[in-house]
């Protein structure tokens, strides 16, 4: 992509908010042996956001856990802001992710049990932030997200995109500094998706890192950069969007 190249060597390596280094994640042994991801190195850097784009099972949702520390890899080292998760007991990595990593999760994961401000605000809450503080903060990023009204709704009252909207709104609490998405347009009308891509996008220019996984190169159009998975494997990291495009159709996804 235009600008990447650029912004790439304007950055030191020790400034990147994510670091893949030559990360490899295989599920089960021998014949068995699923290669979920082959060798990938990928950095982010502070007002980055990358889309990852690929067909099912290529390796997306591994790669967006691997950089949330909630897998770990195989092979390779994976850092947040210079930091090697895998030197981190689980308490340590726990704290990282609660106050360094927002992450939007394919199934979204939200509490059915509180609502849609609690599970806003249950990660500050969990990092020992007042309760007042916290709902504080949950309550701006839901006005972020739009649903300024719907705090006190409990996930089962809302529909799919609010609660997608509640999902994002938790990942950008607080001051997250890199932002992993699992395709967390899936289930938005177009109009709400840009919106959500637009938030993404704002967040990253105030100096978070985010990684994108999704479907629509009309919402990797929002990326600096794309790249592209393909059975574990980076195929390319400076394909403009036309060829992901074709790499895409020839995916038969
Ligand atoms: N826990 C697991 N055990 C075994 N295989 C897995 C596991 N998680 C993912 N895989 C496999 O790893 C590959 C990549 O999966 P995934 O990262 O979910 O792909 P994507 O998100 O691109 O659809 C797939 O072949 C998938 O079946
Ligand atoms: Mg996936």
């Amino acid at each position: 992509m235009t600008g990447a190249g650029g912004a790439a060597e304007q950055t030191h390596p020790g400034d990147a908010v994510l670091d893949l280094r030559d990360v490899h994640r295989t599920h089960g042994q021998g014949e068995a042996a699923v290669h979920a991801l082959r060798g990938v190195t990928l950095t982010v850097g502070p007002g980055e956001l990358v889309a990852v784009m690929g067909p099912s099972g290529s390796g997306k949702s591994t790669l967006l856990a691997l950089a949330g520390g909630l897998d770990a890899p195989t092979a390779g080292e994976v850092r947040v802001e210079g930091q090697p998760l895998g030197a981190l007991d689980r308490r340590a990595l726990a704290r990282l992710r609660r106050r360094r990593i927002g992450y939007v999760f394919q199934n979204l994961n939200l509490l059915g049990s509180l609502t849609a401000a609690e599970n806003v605000a249950l990660p500050l809450e969990l990092d020992g932030l007042g309760v007042r503080h916290a709902r504080r903060a949950a309550q701006a990023a839901l006005v972020e997200v739009g649903l300024a009204e719907l705090g006190e709704r409990f996930p089962d009252q809302m529909s799919g995109g609010q609660q997608q909207r509640v999902a994002i709104a938790r990942a950008l609490v607080g001051q997250r500094r890199l932002v992993l998405a699992d395709e967390p347009t899936g289930a938005l009308d177009s109009q709400t998706g840009e919106a959500v891509l637009r938030l993404l996008r704002r967040r990253v220019d105030a100096g978070a890192a985010a990684v994108l996984v999704t479907h629509e190169s009309r919402h990797a159009a929002w990326a600096d950069r794309v790249v592209f998975l393909r059975d574990g494997v980076m195929v390319d990291s400076t394909a403009p969007l036309g060829g992901v495009e074709q790499l895409l159709a020839g995916s038969g996804r």
